[in-house]
């Protein structure tokens, strides 16, 4: 009699792509939705997640994760070689995988600007926009290297032909291949040079520094007040982007000491699309002090500031009983004012 193998039912893996997948880390517990056209790592820092990367196209493996549950597939062929340990421990590269369904992932984030080294790369520049006080340049990073960055942080800026300028990266870090930056007509030999470059010319990037970012763990609780002065508002600008990133839904109320602030139309979308977003502006900081004083907002609220002015970041540090985080290195900008 011939003999039939009994078939094993085929195990079929029920994994919706329809669906946007929840993926959440170990140990921290975040999550972040992933997006099915968008690998692991684009939906991760678009979701302010500060994930581990270095190249963001699968060549250095900073970006392995370990699958703990859950399926992955991969987006594209990648040159790092995973070993045959991290094959079976099912190690994955978030910046060539996207999640087929919900997933949990170890892999450790940076908490702290000091998790990320500094690293130096050349960009070209690819768009420029005078607006009335401020050059605003998209600067594209060459070679497909990216900079890695948490939200607040400066740059160093070497422009040919001028002296290096510390600025902060206007830019959410979820853009991989670009930066932003403002420059203060004030600055005026560097606006004119960026004025007159050609394509071609290469502008060198160091970065990042400084330790002015936003504390996840202060977004759950109270309420955030964002100060910016001037062009201060260039290292303000990524943290609300963040915040709005997360969608965490803080209070959240910004202040613009400017009597001609650029980009108002921005933050006034910005005002009209969330309810828990209010936005003010200012023509001077005496001003502020008093509306800050009528507005007495029950502690815990934490107030993150770039400002220049010392009689303001002073009295917020003496005056208030809530957590001030004060943008440094807006003291340390360009000699010029
Ligand atoms: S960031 Fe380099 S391999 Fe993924």
């Amino acid at each position: 009699m011939r003999w039939w193998p009994i078939q094993q039912p085929r195990q079929i893996k029920f994994v919706n792509t329809e669906a946007n997948p929840t993926v959440t880390l170990s140990p921290s517990g975040r999550s972040f939705t992933s997006h099915p056209h968008s690998t692991l790592l684009e939906s991760g820092l678009s979701a302010g997640i500060a994930l581990p990367y270095r190249c963001s196209n699968g060549t250095c493996g900073d970006c392995r994760a370990i699958v703990k549950s859950g399926h992955t597939e991969p987006v594209r062929f990648h040159d790092y070689v995973l070993s045959d340990s991290e094959k079976l421990n099912h190690t994955v590269l978030l910046c060539s995988s996207r999640a087929l369904n919900d997933l949990e992932i170890e892999v450790i984030e940076a908490s702290h600007p000091q998790d990320i080294p500094v690293q130096q790369l050349n960009t070209k520049l690819c768009h420029r926009e005078v607006t009335a006080n401020t050059l605003i340049v998209r600067l594209r990073i060459i070679r497909g290297k990216v900079l890695r960055f948490l939200a607040g942080q400066y740059a160093k800026i070497t422009i040919p032909r001028c002296e290096p300028l510390l600025l902060p990266i206007a830019s959410c870090p979820c853009e991989t291949g670009y930066l932003e930056l403002h420059l203060p007509m004030h600055l005026s030999d560097h606006c004119r040079t960026l004025e007159s470059l050609r394509r071609s010319d290469k502008i060198a990037i160091e970065g990042p520094y400084g330790a002015f970012a936003i504390q996840d763990s202060t977004l759950y609780k109270g309420h955030h007040i964002f100060i910016a002065e001037g062009s201060g508002f260039a290292a303000i600008k990524p943290l609300l982007e963040h915040v709005i990133a997360t969608e965490l839904e803080p209070q959240c109320t910004f202040y613009r000491v400017d009597a001609e602030p650029y980009k108002n139309n921005l933050c006034r979308s910005w005002a009209d699309a969330f309810d828990w977003f209010t936005y003010h502006t200012v023509p001077d900081v005496d001003t502020l002090l008093l509306a800050l004083n009528e507005k007495q907002c029950t502690p815990p609220a934490t107030y993150y500031v770039s400002a220049r002015n010392k009689h303001l970041t002073n009295c917020l540090r003496e005056t208030t009983k809530s957590t001030v985080i004060i943008d440094e290195l807006a003291f340390a900008k360009q000699s010029k004012s």
